[in-house]
């Protein structure tokens, strides 16, 4: 029988793909989700993609009551992928009571029902974040963690530190994956990124802008110590991510885990910047996207990308899809978005 995988937020941009991806490995999905800032079509899509209609329950992880029904009618939970939180940096600075509040409370009642129904493996959705500027590049999982830029990032690093006193205090056994820059959307182009209101991130704003919505892309400072200026980041496709979300939750249901607790880097190694990704775009969708160079963005670092290794070495995964595709799927995305 297929084991039955919870994935908490599996509406939502990360979430939906990596259900796909469960499904198409031969696992039953749950996916229970708010629909704060996801739509409520998306299981729909979801079968659209897969062929198979996954279990939802509209349910807060806030709220206790809605946790122990989701528990109570499905006993059977193998594992669970936790992506349920706000996400927006910016947002976080301006309220960050309704992000400590959203993303802890939310994580700490799906740990305590856990416990409760006896289910003990976790992949927890993290974030580069908790690096902030690392002395080195690539990044490896060795770097000392740093003090959060925002609330949003410090919701993160406080996040796994819980998962992992949890699990050094329980059976609970958990993976943190740390991403780099997710972007790129589904080839069916039937689920990806929707951000409601102004783009925050580099990719939608950059697609609403070719698409007539957005009149210019502010590139935020071109003076960083880069080869052209512009801030470097490693952009990994969401499909690649969600394939190790699929690895991760494998290796805790095999029990191949060397620690109760494992974090792993999620990116492709490589680093882009703001200006490789506008001419990879333009090249690939042959349109021009309108940009002007603006100040730094308040917060932002210079240059990050990843050292993978360890994922490629323990979960069997790399990133497999380049920047082209990433940026191709994120266009084919944009220009369906709504249909
Ligand atoms: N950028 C622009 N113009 C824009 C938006 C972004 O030039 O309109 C630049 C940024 O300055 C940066 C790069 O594009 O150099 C990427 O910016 P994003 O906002 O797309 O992504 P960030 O790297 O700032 O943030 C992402 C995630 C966060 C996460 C962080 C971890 O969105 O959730 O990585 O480093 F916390």
């Amino acid at each position: 029988m297929a084991e039955k995988i919870l994935v908490t937020g599996g509406a939502g941009y990360i979430g939906s793909h990596t259900s796909v991806v469960l499904q198409e490995a031969g696992y039953e999905v749950l996916i229970i989700d708010n629909l704060s800032n996801a739509r409520a079509d998306v299981p729909h899509r979801i079968a659209g993609i897969s062929g198979i209609q996954p279990a939802f329950i509209k349910a807060d992880l806030c709220n206790e009551k809605d946790l122990d029904y989701c528990f109570d009618r499905h006993p059977d939970i193998a594992g669970v992928i936790h992506f349920a939180a706000y996400k927006s940096v910016g947002e976080s600075s301006a309220f960050p009571l309704k992000y400590y509040h959203n993303n802890l409370a939310g994580t700490i009642n799906l740990l305590k029902a856990m416990q409760q129904a006896n289910c003990r493996n976790l992949v927890f959705s993290s974030s580069c974040t908790v690096y902030g500027q690392p002395d080195q590049l690539p990044v490896s999982e060795e770097a000392p963690l740093k003090e959060a830029f925002s609330p949003y990032g410090n919701t993160k690093r406080i996040c796994e530190e819980i998962i992992r006193d949890q699990a050094g205090a329980s059976s609970l056994q958990a993976i943190a994956l740390r991403y780099f820059n997710p972007i790129g959307a589904h080839h069916s182009a039937q689920i990806g990124e929707l951000p409601v209101g102004i783009p925050n991130n580099l990719v939608p704003y950059l697609t609403q802008t070719a698409a007539g919505k957005r009149e210019s892309l502010k590139v935020f400072g071109r003076d960083y110590n880069t080869h052209d200026g512009t801030g470097i980041r490693d952009y990994i496709h969401v499909v690649d991510l969600a394939e190790a979300h699929l690895e991760a939750i494998r290796r805790l249901l095999e029990q191949k885990n060397k620690e109760a607790f494992e974090v792993f880097n999620l990116g492709t190694g490589t680093g882009y910047s703001v200006l490789d990704i506008i001419n990879t775009f333009e090249k690939v969708s042959g349109v021009r996207v309108r940009h002007e160079f603006t100040d730094r963005r308040a917060g932002d670092i210079e240059s990050v990308w990843a050292d993978p290794s360890k994922a490629n070495r323990y979960l069997g995964w790399k990133a497999r899809l380049g920047l082209e595709e990433m940026l191709r799927s994120a266009w084919a995305w944009e220009q369906l978005l709504g249909s």
